[in-house]
């Protein structure tokens, strides 16, 4: 198989699986004992400072793992009481899990409202528009798409959702890990993001940062505050029940390898300069490229045609490119491809991959 699927699945890190299989071993020594129950307490705490510190957020208390981020998305959205009228703005660029969660969100009353990225206004302005138009309640917005790598402006977004009192939560799975990010002036409501994708951790591992006022929507801890001083006000009242110990260790050992290298954006945008140069070479392909900044890891291109489609199917089978093959909303009859990559990609399988494609697709 030669991977081109980074933004699916990271290749998993030898060290991560270390640390959860020695954190595991070690556990299963002291259980539940009183020892046990202090390490346990301990090692989620020390991975939660971890992670905070890595995306210089003030305080590690409003960091909660969660399995991954539908889940964390379900868990924001579900404590919100939507009233008739209450529209919950979104994006067409959605990860299929997510858009499930808001179509369900109709149950109860919520008006959807998806804007597509690539109209003719622009995001901002159609965001404004919409804005204007509705009873925005929540906006729910990706800060990269997983369908072609473009980075929102979150931040500008952020500042229309301020101006009319909307909650602002945003979908990092394709951001975290992969491009900048700090938590020092940017806060929404919510944001969340698994372990798997572009922070190269285990499988079954994210996060939700909950904002001060995400947190009282979240947790009732303007009750628990007023009420019950004894109760700390803060996100790890999202934990449900036992947490895997062993999973959010390795979660924290991937940050802080991602935290210690850097994120290596410019030696992915090489790999990206690359690819990109060798499918515009062809007539039949066309690389997605948008106004917006790009994130470094991820391509996408459009077949032309039906042959074209037919032609990219037969290179991926024949030679186990493991790629994402999609529906692009601004190209609805035509195959997409996502191609993407992190610093844990094999280097030589990247340039095998574009040597068969550039025989398979350029001569
Ligand atoms: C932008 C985005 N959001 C959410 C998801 C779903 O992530 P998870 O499996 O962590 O729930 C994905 C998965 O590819 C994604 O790309």
């Amino acid at each position: 198989m030669l991977y081109l699927n980074a933004a699916g699945l990271s290749p998993f890190h030898p060290d991560v699986q270390q640390t959860i299989a020695d954190t595991l071993e070690s556990f299963s020594h002291v259980l539940y004992s009183e020892t046990g129950i202090d390490r346990y307490r301990s090692i989620l705490q020390r991975s939660r400072e971890t992670l905070a510190n890595w995306l210089e957020l003030d305080t590690a208390d409003r960091l909660a793992f969660v399995p991954n981020t539908t889940t964390a998305c379900r868990l924001t959205l579900s404590r919100i009481t939507w009233k008739p009228g209450d529209t919950l703005l979104t994006t067409t660029h959605e990860n299929s899990t997510i858009l499930q969660e808001l179509q369900t969100l109709k149950n109860y009353g919520a008006h959807v409202v998806s804007l597509d990225p690539d109209s003719s206004a622009g995001l901002l302005s159609a965001f404004e528009h919409a804005l204007h138009q509705h009873s925005v309640r929540a906006i729910v917005v990706s800060h990269v798409s997983h369908l072609d790598g473009r980075i929102f402006p979150v931040e500008a977004i952020q500042q229309l959702a301020e101006a009319h009192h909307s909650l602002l939560f945003v979908d990092g799975a394709q951001a975290t890990g992969h491009i900048p990010l700090s938590f020092r002036h940017f806060h929404p409501h919510a944001y969340f993001f698994p372990g798997h994708k572009w922070c190269s951790g285990p499988m079954g591992t994210g996060a939700l940062i909950l904002h001060q006022d995400g947190e009282n929507l979240l947790t009732g801890s303007t009750l628990t505050k007023n009420h019950n001083a004894s109760l700390p006000p803060d996100g790890r009242h999202c934990e449900l029940g036992t947490q895997n110990v062993g999973l959010i260790a390795g979660l924290a050992k991937a940050c802080s390898l991602k935290r210690q290298d850097g994120l290596r954006c410019q030696a992915l945008k090489e790999i990206r300069d690359t690819w990109q140069s060798s499918i515009r070479k062809n007539a039949r392909l066309r690389t997605i490229d948008t106004e917006e900044a790009q994130a470094p890891g991820i391509l996408a291109f459009v077949c032309g045609d039906d042959p074209t489609a037919a032609a990219i199917r037969a290179t991926g089978s024949a030679h186990s490119l493991a790629w994402k093959t999609f529906t692009h909303p601004s190209f609805p009859t035509c195959l997409s491809v996502r191609l993407s990559w992190n610093p844990y990609s094999s280097l030589s399988d990247l340039q095998t991959a574009l040597s068969l494609f550039d025989t398979s697709l350029n001569t």
